[in-house]
């Protein structure tokens, strides 16, 4: 039968446009199937959508056949198009008015029944190891379809600014951008690994010192790290980089094409430019360097107010250099409960938080009465009363306050911030670009006591002569930019280093001796030597912005085949162990160490 005729004549969708009466073929999977009391209906599934097929019990063996067929069979079809009866009708489903009366079919494979269904919320772990059923949801295939859209009005953008997509190594040497490589060894120099890069990062910079003007790569990263929700160890970034460029000429650029991104592809338009923050200002304000700009709420410092209460938890910080007392304002809290606050006080523990001291506001025009909280025995009614003159309370609301090293209360209240925002829906509706800038140049590692790039080391400084950067590395800031969305970090790029002698220094501040800078960086200092023109760029994470952009809250979600938390490939089992054979021709003999 199927060789007599073609195997579709369309999709399933187009069949909603076809005329009554019409004969089509059409193919696909069996997405449901039941039995009517002698009439089967068959919703026949292919890429477009679903069309609804049926069975009459006249034609005997055809009924017969159809009777047999389970969910994800693989069938083809014929028949005609005719309007559903009255009352049938689905006005949910594009197809929904019309259904094939089906006079051939062909069942092209069968299917054992699957370990989940499209509408069942199977856990994620059976959803990783039968990937390829998991993307038949239509859910997720919408997903990669809108991934695909995003990356390809991103590649349309810079082709029309005359950028060029230039592919760089995979084996290559290890690239510095902070986190563990993933090495590959080598059969022809047994002993010896590639790295598989980090990012693009060097490679770019040799292209502009190749004398192209504008690059780009839609480039697959490898980083060996600790995951998350939105960190994978095989990701993919939109690497950018240009010559004689400024920071702000950067940055305009970019806006332009994620304007652009958003209005194709989401017909969603930004009416101003994006707002523009110092990495000093958002910790200040929002204890974090990537803020979600969509949350009203602020970090307030108290630090001076309390330098000479008698509550030791707040007079110390207030008074040591790099410490701060800071508390946020959450109004109309009034139904606030003790095991919330509770709940709220482990949170910022996890942060490193020692306590957080609260204020319940009850009735303010009471006074200290109207207030409840552990702190006030502490504090003299002075104090009480400039803060409250300060952050202006309603009744209903509450104020929590983090007291301890800046980087403490900023992580912790930072996080808070973000909590409260989501448990009281605090989160306004639509995107909240930031660009921050303005980053230190270093900060300090005080568990392996050493300075460390806050970028990566080839961000230029601002201003800073080498002797100036080495004798204070503390004090420099960097020509660094992140794009934030949301609260999440979509970019991070910076104007380059572009001078041997500046780049050296940098080296020295991260305590990477001349013999170690060339080991490493040989044929990068080398380059720098021949004329490299001034250059910056940037690198955008494309996972976290298909995740952002399709209301994801996992990169797993708009990724094909991703990696599980603990970096395993649960469909194919990788990582694997590996034949004795191949290890000997690498010259490699594997030994656990505990
Ligand atoms: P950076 O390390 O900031 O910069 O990376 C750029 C962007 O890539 C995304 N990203 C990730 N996404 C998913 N999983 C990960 N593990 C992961 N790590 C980073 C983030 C981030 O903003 N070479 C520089 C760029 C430059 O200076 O031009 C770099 O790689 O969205
Ligand atoms: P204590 O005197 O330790 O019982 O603390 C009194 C209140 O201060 C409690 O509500 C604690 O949660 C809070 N607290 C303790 N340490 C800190 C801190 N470092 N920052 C903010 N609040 C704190």
């Amino acid at each position: 039968m199927i060789e007599n005729r073609k195997v579709r004549t369309g999709y399933c969708e187009e069949v909603g446009t076809k005329t009554i009466g019409e004969s089509v073929t059409v193919a696909g999977w069996v997405h449901r199937r039941r039995d009517h009391g002698g009439v089967i209906f068959v919703d026949l599934r292919d890429t477009s959508g679903l069309l609804q097929l049926v069975f009459n019990p006249e034609d005997k063996e055809l009924f017969q056949q159809a009777e047999k067929i389970r969910n994800e069979f693989v069938i083809s079809v014929s028949g005609l198009v005719r309007d559903r009866p009255e009352g049938t009708i689905n006005s949910e489903m594009p197809t929904g008015a019309i259904e094939i009366l089906v006079n051939d079919m062909s069942v092209l494979n069968a299917s054992l029944t699957p370990p989940f269904h499209h509408d069942e919320n199977a856990n994620e772990d059976t959803r990783l190891k039968y990937r390829y059923l998991d993307l038949r949801r239509s859910e997720m295939a919408d997903k990669l379809k809108i991934r695909h859209n995003i990356v390809r009005s991103l590649r349309n953008f810079l082709d029309q600014k005359k950028f060029i997509e230039i592919e760089t190594p995979i084996l290559t040497k290890a690239t510095p951008e902070g986190a563990r490589d993933y090495l590959v060894p080598s059969r022809t120099h047994k002993g010896e690994f590639f790295a598989l890069p980090q990012s693009p990062q060097l490679f770019k910079q040799l292209i502009m010192m190749s004398g192209f003007d504008k690059y780009y790569q839609v480039a697959r990263c490898f980083r060996d790290e600790d995951l998350r929700a939105d960190r994978q160890p095989e990701f993919t970034q939109l690497d950018i980089e240009m010559s004689f460029v400024n920071q702000e000429e950067v940055r305009e650029i970019m806006e332009a094409m994620v304007k652009n991104l958003f209005e194709e592809v989401l017909d969603h338009q930004f009416d101003h430019d994006f707002e523009k923050i110092s990495y000093q200002d958002a910790m200040h304000r929002y204890g974090s360097d990537r803020p979600h700009m969509g949350i009203d709420l602020e970090l307030q410092d108290v630090s001076d107010l309390m330098k000479s209460v008698e509550f030791k938890v707040f007079s110390g910080p207030a008074n040591e250099s790099n410490s701060r007392v800071a508390c946020l304002k959450l109004e109309s809290a009034t139904g606030i409960t003790r095991k919330q606050i509770d709940g709220y006080t482990a949170f910022v523990g996890e942060f490193g938080a020692k306590g957080l001291a609260y204020i319940k506001v009850q009735n303010i025009s009471q006074g200290l009465e109207g207030l409840q909280s552990p702190i006030l025995k502490f504090l003299d009614e002075s104090t009480i009363n400039s803060l409250l003159q300060r952050l202006n309370p309603q009744d209903g609301d509450i104020i929590f306050f983090g007291a301890d090293k800046s980087n403490i209360v900023n992580a912790s209240l930072g996080a808070l911030r973000v909590k409260l925002a989501e448990d009281f829906n605090l989160i306004k509706e639509g995107w909240f670009p930031v660009w921050v800038v303005d980053f230190p140049m270093f900060h300090w590692d005080s568990r392996d006591k050493r300075w460390m790039s806050e970028h990566h080391p080839f961000t230029s400084p601002i201003n800073s002569s080498h002797d100036a950067l080495i004798e204070n590395p503390g004090d420099a800031l960097s020509r660094g930019y992140d794009l934030v969305l949301n609260g999440s970090e979509i970019g991070g790029g910076s104007i380059r280093i572009h001078s041997q002698a500046m780049q050296q220094a940098v080296f020295k501040v991260l305590g990477i001796d001349p013999e170690e800078a060339n080991e490493k960086f040989g044929f990068f200092l080398e380059a720098l030597k021949y004329g490299c023109p001034p250059h910056g760029g940037i690198a955008f994470g494309v996972d976290r912005i298909v995740m952002l952009m399709t209301g994801s809250t996992s990169i797993r979600e708009v990724i094909a085949f991703p990696k599980t938390q603990t970096a395993s490939c649960l469909l194919t089992d990788a990582p694997s162990q590996a034949g004795k054979g191949q290890l000997k021709e690498l010259g490699i003999s594997t030994k656990a160490i505990k």
